[in-house]
């Protein structure tokens, strides 16, 4: 497949969960279009193994977990003092266990809405005041089909990415009045690592239900993140941009 060239020049990006699948990705493609990009995951080896394979000196790290705000807020603060944050990806994200919302352990339920919205909510709320302050943004929140239509047996994954989408149409609109464009992303299932936490009943039952018929390529997403996150992206926002092959249609 080939692949437009973007002009990321002069630009910093910090992507959440990047140290793999989507994430780091997009962390490629943003360095090939000269982009300083700084990943946050929780994953020290995957971090580490990026790092490793990327092998460029626009690249850097912190080890966070985006569901705690001290973290973030002093990660934010760091960069903020040698550079512009110009584009933010809130990537990171888990599904958690496959359950009934009856039988759902409740610490697990919190703690996959925690790290998908509020961890989305930590980062946008300390890197946005950077944004303001440079009247330039580029917020991109990966939610999910699940979000969307509500996938059965993941109630707290569905709840996270619906919020996900709740924040982007609010954020936006506090921000349309600057050069800060705010919008999320539905992917339907890919295959990343994030599979493995589903059982293999549920992967297929999601994969049946995407007109296409097969898999996202991580790929056809970065396509769809990169101009969102470019300049040519001047008027859309507060958002919802559907990459679900056909499964949503709305
Ligand atoms: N792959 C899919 O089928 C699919 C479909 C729809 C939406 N998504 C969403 O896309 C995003 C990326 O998923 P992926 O498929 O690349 O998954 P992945 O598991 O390959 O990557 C997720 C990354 O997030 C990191 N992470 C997890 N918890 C974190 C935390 N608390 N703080 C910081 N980093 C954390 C992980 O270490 C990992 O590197 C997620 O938000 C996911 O919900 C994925």
């Amino acid at each position: 497949m080939s692949k437009n060239l973007y002009n990321f020049e002069n630009r910093t990006a910090v992507i959440t969960g990047g140290a793999q699948g989507f994430g780091l990705d997009i962390a490629k493609r943003f360095l090939n279009s000269g982009a300083k990009v700084i990943i946050w995951d929780i994953d020290p080896k995957m971090i580490e193994k990026a790092i490793k394979d990327l092998n460029n000196p626009n690249l850097s790290s912190n080890i966070v977990d985006v569901s705690n705000y001290k973290e973030v807020e002093s990660c934010t603060s760091n960069i903020a003092k040698k550079s512009n944050i110009d584009i933010l990806i809130n990537n990171a994200g888990i599904t958690g266990p496959t359950a009934p919302l009856w039988e759902y352990d409740i610490e697990m339920w919190k703690k996959v809405v925690d790290i998908n919205l509020m961890g989305t909510f930590n980062c946008c709320k300390t890197i946005v005041p950077n944004m303001i302050k440079n009247n330039y943004g580029r917020i991109i929140n990966v939610a999910s089909v699940a979000g969307k239509d509500g996938n059965a047996n993941a109630s707290a994954y569905s709840v996270g990415k619906a919020g996900i989408i709740g924040l982007t149409k609010s954020l936006g609109k506090e921000l349309a009045n600057k050069n800060i464009a705010v919008n999320a992303v539905t992917p339907a299932g890919a295959k990343t690592r994030i599979l493995d936490q589903m059982t293999k009943e549920h992967v297929q039952r999601m994969l049946s239900k995407v007109p296409r018929g097969r898999f996202l390529e991580v790929e056809e997403f970065t396509s769809l993140v990169c101009w969102l996150s470019s300049e040519e992206n001047t008027f859309s926002t507060a958002a919802v941009f559907d990459i679900s092959g056909g499964r949503s249609t709305y």
